[in-house]
């Protein structure tokens, strides 16, 4: 299929396109370059062999993709556009929803004046809000979410079914993505934030390299194992290949399928330090910290729905994921500008 990548440079979109390419598909990745740059998708290129097809444009800017979508014959999209920062959205709640919102918008409208109805939808575990039920499938309630980044996917979800609903041509995959961590493991690709990182494994691999003194653990008095939070981290190729297979969904004509992308397993903070440590020959010195606001016990999931529907299971384990991070932060301290 040739596909539209919206947020094409970005973390997960990267490793997605070198999924894509092995598959046989073709792509043009679209990015503003708020949260990436381009970089990412020269190191692509060098993974994949040929160049990547890229085109800097905003996805609200509805002339942009109007072109986009002259241009190109697109058989589906992915949509990974979006500012995706917990603690961000809650300081600059109207830049959330107006990017996030705003984007799907002018995307879809541009979809459905081209004739283009497969989409792919990037969305979160944290839909599920404080889960009712562990492990989560897909058939659990959505929760309450307590920021205005998680509101816009859970909004987004709303949208994309009630579209699809109008008209069932469209064919919409969600895709509820757990912790997605680790890199290629060329090194060349990987996670880059900017400033100080937010997400655990970032954090640990920049403390691992000497670039954060120590990691703060977010609260050890919660009802878990250990007192430290449980999540279901998974491989970001694992994660990239669940794209793929989610497109045999729109072959099919699937109508609306949401899937969990995660591996099924729950690790604690201590224990993803454990394990880095133990993989890489490293030390990450810790401290704990008071609980980070918002912040649950255990979330990790039931992700049978996609291995049955789609044929997708998760091939990495903990100790990959924590060894590709190494490999990518070690060989690129400074991220892609380093
Ligand atoms: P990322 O920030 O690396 O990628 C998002 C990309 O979208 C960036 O390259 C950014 O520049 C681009 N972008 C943002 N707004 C844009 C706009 N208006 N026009 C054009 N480009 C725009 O983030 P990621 O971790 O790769 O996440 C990809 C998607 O998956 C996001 O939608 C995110 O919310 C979702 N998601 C991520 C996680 C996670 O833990 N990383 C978990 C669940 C869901
Ligand atoms: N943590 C620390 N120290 C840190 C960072 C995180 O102890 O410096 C802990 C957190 O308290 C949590 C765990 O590590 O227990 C994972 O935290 P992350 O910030 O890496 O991930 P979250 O589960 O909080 O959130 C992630 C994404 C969200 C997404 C959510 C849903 O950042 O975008 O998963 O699955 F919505």
């Amino acid at each position: 299929m040739n596909i539209a990548v919206l947020g094409g440079a970005g973390y997960i979109a990267s490793h997605t396109i070198v999924e894509l390419d092995k598959a046989g598909h073709s792509v043009v990745a679209v990015d503003n370059l708020v949260n990436s740059c381009e970089e990412s998708l020269r190191r692509v290129s060098k993974i994949i062999g040929k160049e990547v097809p890229f085109v800097r444009a905003d996805v609200r800017d509805a002339v942009a993709m109007e072109s986009l979508f002259k241009q190109n014959k697109f058989d589906a999209c992915i949509h990974f556009a979006g500012l995706k920062a917990v603690g961000e959205s809650v300081e600059k709640p109207l830049e959330y929803y107006e990017n996030n919102m705003n984007a799907t918008f002018v995307l879809l409208n541009a979809m459905r004046n081209n004739g283009v109805k497969n989409i792919i939808f990037s969305s979160s575990a944290t839909v599920y809000g404080n889960p009712a039920e562990i492990p989560i499938t897909e058939n659990c309630p959505k929760g309450a979410i307590t920021n205005p980044y998680g509101q816009t996917k859970s909004m987004l979800e709303q949208v994309l079914m009630d579209l699809q609903k109008s008209d069932p041509e469209w064919n919409v995959v969600l895709l509820r993505y757990f912790n997605p961590i680790g890199a290629h493991p060329s090194g060349l690709i990987g996670e880059d934030p900017n400033g100080i990182p937010n997400n655990l494994m970032p954090y640990i691999s920049q403390t691992a390299v000497g670039i954060r003194k120590e990691l703060g653990v977010f609260g050890n008095d919660y009802d878990t194992p250990d007192g430290t939070g449980v999540r279901d981290y998974i491989h970001v190729c694992d994660l990239a290949a669940g794209h793929v297979s989610a497109l045999k969904a729109i072959e099919r004509n699937c109508g609306l399928a949401i899937y969990n992308l995660g591996t099924g397993h729950g690790y604690s903070v201590l224990d993803v330090v454990n394990a880095f440590e133990r993989v890489n020959g490293v030390k990450v010195p810790y401290s704990i910290k008071p609980r980070r606001a918002g912040d649950i016990a255990t979330c990790y999931c039931n992700p049978e729905k996609a291995y049955k529907e789609l044929g997708w299971k998760a091939q990495f384990g903990i100790e990959e994921m924590c060894r590709d991070a190494w490999n990518w932060q070690k060989n690129n301290p400074k991220g892609y500008r380093g």
